[in-house]
């Protein structure tokens, strides 16, 4: 197992998923360590919460730079004076540029709210009630050029109950988004996940192509 493995976290937001990092890693032996946070906006509660728990923060405004690549270059700079061996968006509500994404290939995760490749963007919570669906959840992946569509690591799996609401429902996805992204971190920091030529690998298996899937 590798000794450590530094994480950086991007947060546009609340930071629940921060915080059940934070949580999850204090509790458990594993080489992970949160050394910073990152958001692109000063008001994010997820600052305060990486405050608390002693992690450097960074703020860096997409508003002050002339356009997206201006931006993610400073973003690439900054998180590259960590020396991350991993870098994990949080609730990060930017759309990234390719030569970013491709800077930190194999070593960029995601969560979503949503059990992809269904419900990719925003609102995934009122579109699945009015979809009908029997299930809904939410994924993590590997981020590749395409938006929310990288090789799927993990998914946690919600039955829609008959009277579900779109907050009602989100409330029991948030509930397993905490537990699927720190497993994902720690398989990570662990050297048991990687993103392989023909998708993510748990244990040097290829996993699913819905990634490692629990139901709830
Ligand atoms: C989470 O539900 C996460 O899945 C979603 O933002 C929320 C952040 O919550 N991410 C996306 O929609 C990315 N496409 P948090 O700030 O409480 O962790």
């Amino acid at each position: 197992m590798p000794t450590s493995c530094n994480v950086v976290v991007l947060l546009s937001g609340t930071g629940s998923n921060l915080q059940a990092l934070i949580d999850s890693l204090a509790a458990a032996e594993t080489p992970a360590r949160i050394c910073a946070v990152i958001s692109n906006r000063a008001e994010a509660y997820g600052l305060q919460r990486a405050t608390a728990a002693g992690i450097a923060t960074r703020t860096l405004d997409h508003r002050q730079f002339d356009g997206r690549e201006a931006f993610d270059t400073a973003l690439l700079e900054t998180i590259d004076g960590f020396e991350p061996q991993l870098v994990v968006l949080a609730g990060f509500m930017r759309i990234l540029s390719p030569g970013f994404v491709r800077h930190y290939s194999g070593r960029l995760l995601n969560i979503h709210p949503s059990l992809l490749p269904k419900y990719k963007g925003l609102h995934t919570h009122q579109r699945a009630l009015d979809a009908g669906d029997s299930e809904h959840g939410c994924s993590v992946h590997f981020v590749t050029e395409e938006l929310d569509g990288g090789p799927l690591v993990v998914q946690a799996v919600v039955p829609v109950q008959p009277h579900d609401t779109p907050d009602s429902l989100a409330k029991r996805v948030h509930q397993q988004e905490h537990l699927i992204y720190p497993l994902a971190v720690r398989w990570f920091a662990e050297g048991r996940l990687r993103l392989g030529e023909q998708g993510a690998m748990l244990d040097g298996q290829s996993l699913p192509s819905t990634g490692h899937t629990i139901r709830t």
